[in-house]
């Protein structure tokens, strides 16, 4: 142990740089702050996160109990010249004890502490809550701002804007296979499953954009369905989703008058909508404020004019297995549907 401790710390005058790096290195990633379970910034993943903490410290003083016998065995086995046998009884016993007793009553405490953050993970929601409904969708995230008759007063993709210090309650669903949604940083695992609405909440106690992941595989694209939480003052929450709640803004110049022509007479309209406008299919996601949003299909490209512009003339260069097709245009329509997009704010 001297030994080891020598060639970390270095010989003669001590040395901690060593230790210093890998220790800020595992504090880099562990609790890394975009998304990680180990950094809760919200009473629910608080909760999850003690639990994991409180499972962890018993689980390593276990394995240190354990090493610590084996050493002792070790040792006492090195200076006994003539071995002694525990007798019959004494093996049986603690046969028992430590690989029944114990062990059983550990797990017992678990079930019990995992049954309570499981409920606080349903119930935990006072009623009259904001409430949001998420739908998973191949490969992308539906997202309905939900009034107080359950009815959706905004809709948007991929991205979830909540209220700082306020519950959000989450109904969860799919539309075709099973997903799973999660975010680290703020609430636990809970499956999206066809058919079946699934009830879970979130909060955030600072401002932020925190990163959720679907956490099911799902197809192709599984790793490219992500999504973003962000985290915002509650009057700034208000000012956002009476903007949302707005239908889309009217072009302002002849060009995005021309791209707006452009989106109802290509296939666009086929799958997405525009509220305000006559394209109103629910296949894909609204575009009634597209340019708010930060990334395009799912956070897989950043939301630009050229990325734009890129993602509708071949989507499957950056999303291989993409329900959206490749759109034929030409390159000035092409232009004008993405100034128009890009003001769709
Ligand atoms: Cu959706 Cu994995």
């Amino acid at each position: 142990m001297k030994a080891l401790w020598r060639k970390i710390a270095g010989e003669g005058k001590a040395n901690f740089l060593p230790v210093i790096t890998m220790g800020l290195a595992w504090n880099k990633v562990a609790f890394a702050d975009s998304q990680s379970a180990l950094n809760p910034q919200g009473p629910l993943a608080s909760i999850i996160a003690d639990f994991f903490w409180a499972m962890m410290i018993v689980g390593g003083l276990i394995f240190l109990a354990v090493l610590t016998m084996l050493a002792l065995g070790i040792l006492k086995a090195r200076h006994q010249s003539e071995p002694r046998p525990l007798t019959f009884t004494q093996s049986r016993n603690l046969v028992f004890l430590s690989g029944v007793v114990i062990p059983v009553l550990i797990l017992l405490v678990y079930v019990i502490g995992s049954a309570s953050v499981n409920r606080q993970i349903i119930t935990g929601v006072p009623d009259d809550a904001l409430t949001v409904e998420i739908i998973g969708h191949q490969w992308w995230w539906e997202v309905n701002y939900l009034n107080a008759d359950g009815n959706p007063m905004a809709r948007t993709a991929n991205e979830i804007h909540i209220p700082v210090g306020k519950p959000v309650r989450l109904l969860l669903k799919s539309n075709d296979v099973i997903h799973s949604f999660w975010v680290p940083n703020l609430n636990g695992k809970t499956d999206m499953i066809p058919g079946k609405t699934n009830s879970s909440w979130m909060q955030a106690d600072n401002p932020g954009v925190f990163r959720g992941q679907c956490t099911e595989f799902c197809g192709k694209q599984h790793a490219h369905m992500a999504f973003s939480v962000v985290a915002i003052a509650p009057e700034e929450f208000e000012t956002w989703l009476a903007t949302q709640i707005q239908p889309a803004r009217q072009p302002r110049t002849e060009q995005q008058e021309r791209g707006l022509q452009v989106f109802l007479t290509s296939s666009c309209m086929m799958c997405h909508s525009i509220r305000g406008t006559s394209a109103m299919a629910g296949v894909a996601p609204d575009l009634t404020h597209v340019a708010s949003r930060k990334t395009l299909a799912a956070g897989t490209v950043e939301n630009s004019h050229g990325a734009l512009a890129a993602w509708i003339l071949a989507p499957q260069a950056s999303k291989p297995g993409t329900l959206m097709p490749a759109t034929k245009l030409s390159n000035e329509e092409l232009t004008d549907l993405v100034e128009y997009l890009m003001s769709l704010e």
